[in-house]
């Protein structure tokens, strides 16, 4: 499974650990940068990872800024992009298994490093439900990305 991972200066030491954890899991991984901890703009990277998935290159994508929060904005402007930004297992989980959500985002001035992979694992482990009220919810979503495209 392809992994395509984004991140600013605020994420990128985090961004490194997941790499690293990643790896050591067997998963593949497409480092879309930031590459050190000078001074970048979130969105310029949330777009990269974002297009990686959107594009089929990868299977899911993780994000890491200061808060998780404006990267995931950057990439939910993707079309088919639904990013989660992050702080527990309980929601990585659920919004897997109901939100088909194929990417997400961490904040690494909020979230430890070791949650921070625990959020990761239970995120990319976790099957969509396909539950047809859960798939009707998301045609929903898609309907109003629809209606404002225009
Ligand atoms: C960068 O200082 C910071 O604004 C960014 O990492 C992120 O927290 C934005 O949402």
């Amino acid at each position: 499974m392809k992994i395509a991972l984004g991140a600013d200066h605020g994420g990128f030491e985090l961004k490194e650990t997941v790499k690293q954890h990643l790896i050591e899991k067997g998963y593949e991984v497409i480092d879309c940068g930031t590459y050190s901890s000078d001074s970048v703009d979130y969105p310029v990277f949330g777009r990269k990872a974002a297009i990686c998935v959107k594009d089929g290159e990868a299977d899911f994508g993780v994000l890491v800024c200061g808060t998780g929060i404006g990267i995931s904005y950057a990439a939910n402007k993707v079309p088919g992009i639904r990013c989660a930004r992050l702080t527990d297992v309980y929601s990585a989980k659920l919004t897997r298994a109901h939100n088909d959500s194929n990417m997400m985002s961490l904040g690494a001035r909020v979230t430890g490093p070791g949650l921070a992979l625990e959020i990761v694992d239970a995120f990319l482990n976790e099957p969509f439900s396909n539950d047809p009220r859960h798939v009707h919810r998301l045609e929903l979503i898609d309907e109003i990305a629809e209606e404002f495209s225009k």
